[in-house]
């Protein structure tokens, strides 16, 4: 398996009770390099456009509202295999359902206010890693 990239963003609620420096130690416990990071206040457009496959879903309004109500750190995560490896890190989207360890069973509130987002497929990861850094703010 070869080195992959992944999208990263941890959610308003984790950034809100200063758990950035706890989910990034998760993170590189689990092999990830974070190789791109910034704190940003997303824009509601920023959110639709982000979550746009969701937007027919009946808590989309509810997502968007959330993820600009606080900062929010975007990331780029190296790794080999590193999507499917940073979807296990993070967790199932519901942390009722999140195995012990995992970012989401040790930090999210609900499946909503969930702490972590990863990307998962190859080619969403290009599309998200596009929507929020260039190409020479990523350092591997
Ligand atoms: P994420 O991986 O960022 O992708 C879509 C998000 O929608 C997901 O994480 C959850 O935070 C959110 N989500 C999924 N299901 C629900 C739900 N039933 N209610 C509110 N938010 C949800």
């Amino acid at each position: 398996m070869a080195i992959q990239r992944t999208f990263s963003i941890i959610k308003p609620d984790a950034t809100e009770r200063n758990l950035t420096g706890a989910v990034n130690a998760v993170i590189e416990k689990a092999g990830l390099r974070i190789v791109a990071q910034k704190r940003i206040l997303m824009t509601r457009a920023q959110a639709e456009t982000f979550y746009a496959v969701h937007k027919e879903r009946p808590f989309f309004g509810e997502l968007v509202d959330f993820m600009i109500s606080a900062p929010v750190v975007v990331q780029v995560l190296e790794a080999e295999n590193a999507i499917q490896l940073y979807r296990d890190t993070m967790g199932a989207t519901n942390p009722a359902n999140a195995a012990d360890g995992t970012i989401r069973k040790l930090f999210a509130k609900s499946v909503g206010e969930n702490s972590a987002h990863g990307s998962d497929s190859v080619e969403n990861a290009a599309i998200e890693i596009a929507q929020f850094f260039s190409g020479n703010e990523i350092v591997g």
